[in-house]
């Protein structure tokens, strides 16, 4: 067969794992012929593609970001975009496409399946918002990231008694900061799904005072919202922590600034000194983590597989330690929010 591949979507570690186990399986299992379309969806409706091999993939199993590049490109926002994918796959003579990505990549990849794509879908995303699999590569790495970072903020925090507000990825899902903060042992922990009374945050923070406790850790993610705001204007967009910036092709504001604004209100509602870090990009940088090599290897291989058993449309996911194959459109129907019993475990006990 010839399979094609892209990485589609924000990076993150364990993109070149997977594309490494997709290029091995695939010609040393099956003696197929891969090629790498560049930077995501683009690439496709551009015809941009290069040959991918077991000697191309030497030495990127823990490389960080996507040796194929990526974009947030969007084929069904350009016109006869999904007719020039299908039109450049068959003058290519790609028998069927590996889509890496996140729930856009994935949905393009799904709605393709209706113009007579042959497409198998990966997960991947920091963000861990995919429904339908436990776990999505990239996530490990950014919590690791996120943690040691929080484990490095405590001790300057402690020093200083200070309140550090650490700002953390998640876009609408709190699954760094439940996890991270849940590891670095942080004093509050702010998620988009619940939306956050500061006046509540910081008697907490006051009480710990009381208590001895002269430094605190706050992880808050970037789409969390004050409670006010949220009831004001429950839609996703309000969330948008940047006034005027431009949303991508899928309708995705750009976030980030609610941490700032957080430290702020802390002191001056406490009289706390309180600083702020933003880890950004950061956490989806630099070399996988142990788990997602592992993850994306055996979600390389278990997608091949998908591909010669002509399983289109179809998303490896993991579930209870196992490999599975489940539609890509549940994967995408909507997203996975953060535990709520994990969350108010953590908060009745932990936190405050
Ligand atoms: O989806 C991954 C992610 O890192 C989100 O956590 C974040 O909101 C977004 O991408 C940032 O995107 P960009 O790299 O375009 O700034």
């Amino acid at each position: 067969m010839r399979i094609g591949i892209l990485t589609g979507g924000g990076d993150c570690p364990g993109l070149n794992a997977v594309i490494r186990a997709v290029v091995l399986t695939a010609e040393l299992r099956h003696g197929d012929e891969v090629i790498g379309y560049l930077d995501g969806w683009k690439g496709v409706l551009d015809d941009v593609s290069v040959p991918l091999d077991v000697v191309r993939c030497r030495d990127i199993l823990a490389l960080g970001g996507t040796i194929l590049g990526t974009s947030r490109t969007n084929p069904f926002k350009i016109e006869d975009g999904p007719e020039r994918v299908r039109a450049n796959l068959m003058n290519g003579g790609v028998d069927a496409l590996v889509a890496v990505g996140g729930e856009d990549t994935l949905g393009v990849a799904q709605r393709l399946g209706d113009h007579g794509v042959s497409a198998v879908g990966i997960p991947k995303t920091i963000d861990n918002d995919l429904s339908g699999t436990e776990v999505t590569f990239g996530f490990d790495t950014a919590v690791q990231i996120a943690t040691e970072a929080i484990d490095r903020l405590r001790t300057t925090a402690e020093s200083h008694h200070r309140v550090i507000v650490c700002e953390v990825m998640g876009r609408n899902v709190g699954w760094i900061a439940t996890h991270a903060g849940i590891a670095g042992g942080a004093a509050e922990i702010l998620v988009p799904e619940v939306p956050f009374d500061v006046e509540a945050v910081c008697e907490r923070l006051q009480r710990r005072h009381r208590g001895g406790q002269f430094s605190s850790i706050v992880v808050v993610s970037e789409g969390a919202v004050p409670a006010a705001r949220h009831d004001a204007d429950p839609s996703p967009a309000v969330t948008s922590n940047t006034p005027g910036a431009p949303v991508d092709q899928f309708g995705h504001a750009r976030l980030g600034g609610i941490g700032a604004w957080l430290a702020e209100e802390i002191e001056r509602r406490t009289g706390f000194e309180a600083r702020v870090t933003i880890l950004g990009h950061i956490q989806r940088g630099g070399t996988p983590s142990a788990f997602d090599r592992v993850l994306a290897t055996r979600f390389g291989v278990a997608a091949v597989g998908a591909v010669h058993d002509g399983d289109y449309g179809m998303m490896v996911a993991l579930q209870c330690g196992e490999i599975v194959r489940i539609p890509i459109a549940d994967a995408v129907a909507q997203s996975k929010t953060v535990d709520r019993d994990l969350y108010g475990a953590v908060a009745d006990v932990f936190l405050g």
